[in-house]
């Protein structure tokens, strides 16, 4: 959507919400997005169909906000914390209109042992998706993390290791065939040289393991939106100019590669990536969408002010960058929350990298974010 489109957007959205604000308990769908990309957030919530999030949500969230700016505005979700905490579920409805499975659709979750499938996780959390008006990221179909021992070990040939990639990718795309927004298809193909990673898929299949993926998961269900993604590779760089190789190169093929995602895990220790709109400018030329697909920005512990003002400004730059750029469809946080964060597991000494903190509190980098969807959206 292009700024212009998207101004109009917000001011026929907004014209809605005014009407809306009247009806203070049953939310009407108010799908101001009719004529608009399929990403407009219409943030329907089907009468009666969910214990969250049923009354109006306020016009101040991130969702009510991104809805006006023509973006949709997302989290990764805790599926444990999603079940047994109802102040994390609460905010999950209120803030967010998509959903990004955190963990629960990777490999060694939905296929624990070679041709078993669970995917009864991941379909709560679509049901809840569903219940709440969001879309939902799938992610992912590749990686080399997090992949069943059977797998990992499995010392399998180059033909059936390549039959048990089909396979997986074609079940699990199928499975959720047409509840899928936008899939990621490979997640961290590439190293920070621009080099495609040396792992299991590129050691036994070769680097065409990455457009079969694409046409397999693309025959599964045509619909969805497929995605590469990746880290470190926000600005300009050999790592993202490398992905934008291939990419432009998949696409003249015919591959059905048809976004980038931009994880946008970030530390406040490094500069932020302030050229991030001319990366993604480049990105939107050769026709894909793009999106910010885990945005969280880490601090070494304890923080001071400065580093809570450097988080604000790099939120804000990855936020930015999805503004700026016309076929940017969604912003998404990796955990909302400080109490869920991955981070202090991996990062040693390191943590509040979220948007909340760990009572659920707002943090400044949530009002910075609230702020520039405002803007985008003509307030
Ligand atoms: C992380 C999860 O947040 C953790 O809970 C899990 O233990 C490891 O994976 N890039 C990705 C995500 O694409 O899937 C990762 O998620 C974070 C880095």
């Amino acid at each position: 959507m292009d700024k212009w489109t998207r101004t109009t957007a917000g001011l026929a959205t907004a014209a809605a919400g005014l009407l809306l604000t009247t009806a203070s308990v049953v939310f009407v769908s108010s799908d101001a997005s009719a004529g608009t990309p399929a990403h407009g957030d219409s943030a329907a919530v089907a009468p009666g169909a969910a214990s969250y999030g049923r009354a109006a949500p306020s016009g101040t969230t991130l969702r009510a906000l991104a809805r006006k700016a023509g973006i949709r505005v997302g989290t990764a979700v805790n599926s444990d914390a999603l079940a047994g905490e109802a102040p994390y579920a609460q905010k999950v409805a209120d803030e967010f209109s998509s959903v990004t499975p955190e963990n629960v659709m990777k490999w060694d979750t939905v296929e624990p042992a070679r041709g078993t499938y669970d995917f009864t996780q991941a379909d709560q959390l679509v049901a809840f998706a569903k219940a709440h008006g969001q879309l939902v990221r799938g992610h992912n179909l590749l990686w080399h993390n997090q992949l069943p021992s059977w797998l990992t070990s499995g010392d399998f040939s180059a033909a059936e290791l390549r039959d048990i990639l089909h396979q997986h990718i074609t079940a699990e795309v199928a499975h959720f065939k047409g509840e899928i927004w936008q899939w990621d298809v490979v997640n961290e193909a590439f190293n920070d040289d621009g080099t495609l990673r040396d792992d299991l898929w590129l050691d036994k299949l070769g680097p065409g393991y990455v457009a079969d993926a694409f046409r397999w998961a693309h025959a599964a269900d045509p619909k969805a939106v497929l995605f590469i993604n990746d880290y470190n590779i926000e600005g300009v760089n050999a790592k993202s100019t490398a992905l934008y190789d291939l990419v432009k190169g998949l696409r003249a093929e015919g591959v059905p590669v048809q976004g980038v995602g931009i994880q946008g895990h970030l530390d406040v220790k490094y500069p932020a990536p302030h050229d991030i709109a001319d990366n993604m400018a480049r990105f939107d030329a050769l026709g894909v969408q793009t999106a910010i697909t885990e945005a969280d920005v880490r601090m070494t512990l304890p923080a001071d002010a400065t580093d809570v003002e450097a988080q604000d400004e790099a939120y804000q730059t990855l936020l930015q960058g999805c503004l700026l750029t016309r076929h940017c469809t969604d912003f998404t946080v990796w955990g909302f929350t400080d109490k869920y964060s991955w981070v202090p597991g991996v990062f040693t000494g390191e943590g509040q990298a979220n948007i909340f903190d760990e009572n659920y509190r707002p943090k400044s980098a949530y009002t910075a974010l609230g702020q520039d969807l405002r803007l985008a959206g003509g307030r």
